[in-house]
């Protein structure tokens, strides 16, 4: 099986390179959980998931059923209803768009005569679409429309200046450029959502987590990136997510599946430590760990995973009573906390081409296979 949400550094490719080695197990127990890719590879019978990242622990509570299932549904299936109206709504109103493009790219019409035409085609022609976008579900339908307003004019202010210096685009690439540009409006919009989530906007726990998702399989390239205050700025993935199958998606998180494999799945949202510790690990428990790399600038959520948290899980290690294989980027300082210790044994291999590396130079794909049996 495959992940149910896009993460970074998700390790589906990486199972190659474990999977022979994973020893017979009573329980499977992931404290760095993420995206899960071993687990959904492996499919254990029982298992301890964990992670410290609040939205994405009650996103698997939701989708467990541990809370509001319905709920949850009902709100992810409103962001595949409505991604999909977008390109129906687009045929109302992009060869007035194109006509328009034509226009201003000979200096017919101003910026500001640009931006007042396609505010008032918006508006009319959302009229005829009986409501584009409810209430209910976009929350601040004028935001949502002033930022999908705001996307088109700075697209067909960017494409004319990219035409003046490289020659005319063809007309599928400006139709597909105003849909990249309508739905990354739709994006910036619910990215808002989610950074004032609980100030200016104030939702159930489904639809914020929902809104999560739907962010998390938008963005670009899964990435997580925070301002100075504190909000997530990843823009919109672009025009290769732009007939994405997201209702595909939502269909698997809701299958048979799925709900089968976390059924006897125990979800913790901890630091990996007191998950560790408390879980009271025995000799037939099976630890698979892929904890942030050393040299993780790009932390995940807000907080660093440092050399001291490094630290922490080598103690744990050292004299854990489970099985454990453990996948870490090599660096020296990671190389120093577990050589030469008492029954860990490590390999290196080469993350890109997933074979062993003796002898090899590309420092920066080596990965270290760690193992206490
Ligand atoms: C490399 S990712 C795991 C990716 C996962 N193996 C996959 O296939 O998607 C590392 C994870 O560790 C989590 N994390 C960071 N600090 C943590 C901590 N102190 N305790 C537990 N989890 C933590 C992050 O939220 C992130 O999801």
């Amino acid at each position: 099986m495959e992940p149910i949400i896009k993460w970074p550094g998700g390790k589906s490719k990486e199972y190659e390179v474990i999977k022979n080695l994973i020893p017979i197990f009573s329980r499977y127990v992931e404290p760095f959980f993420g995206g899960g890719a071993v687990f959904f590879k492996l499919q254990a019978e029982r298992a301890t998931i964990n992670d410290t990242c609040e939205e994405l622990i009650e996103f698997y509570r939701f989708v467990k059923g541990e809370r509001n299932k319905t709920e949850f549904k009902k709100c992810l299936y409103e962001y595949a209803d409505n991604w999909e109206k977008i390109p129906k709504f687009l045929k109302l109103f992009e060869e007035d768009l194109i006509k328009l493009y034509g226009e201003y790219k000979v200096d017919k019409k101003t910026d500001r005569e640009v931006r007042e035409i396609i505010t008032y085609e918006l508006k009319t022609k959302e009229e005829q679409f009986n409501g584009l976008f409810l209430k209910e579900f976009a929350l601040d339908p004028d935001n949502l429309l002033g930022e999908i307003i705001k996307n088109l004019f700075s697209k067909i202010k960017r494409t004319k200046e990219i035409e003046k210096k490289r020659g005319t685009i063809p007309k599928k690439d400006l139709n597909k450029n105003i849909e990249t540009a309508f739905r990354s409006g739709f994006y910036m919009h619910f990215r808002k959502i989610m950074n004032k989530n609980g100030s200016k906007y104030k939702t159930s726990l489904a639809k914020k987590i929902a809104n999560y998702y739907f962010i998390r399989e938008f963005c670009y390239g899964s990435m997580f990136r925070f301002n100075s205050k504190g909000e997530f700025n990843i823009p919109y993935g672009g025009i290769g997510y732009n007939r994405k199958n997201f209702r595909g998606k939502v269909d698997y998180i809701f299958s048979k599946e799925v709900e089968e494999l976390f059924k006897n799945t125990k979800i913790l949202n901890r630091d990996f430590e007191e998950t560790l510790e408390e879980e009271k690990l025995d000799k037939n428990d099976f630890v698979f760990l892929d904890p942030p790399y050393d040299t993780d600038f790009s932390n995940y959520e807000k907080k660093e995973f440092g050399r001291s948290d490094q630290e922490r899980l080598a103690k744990c290690l050292y004299k854990i009573k489970a099985k454990f294989i453990f996948i870490i980027k090599n660096t020296s300082f990671i190389l120093n906390l577990y050589k030469n210790k008492n029954g860990i044994n490590i390999n290196k291999f080469d993350k890109t081409y997933l074979y062993n590396v003796k002898g090899r130079n590309n420092r920066d794909a080596e990965h270290l296979l760690i193992t206490n049996f």
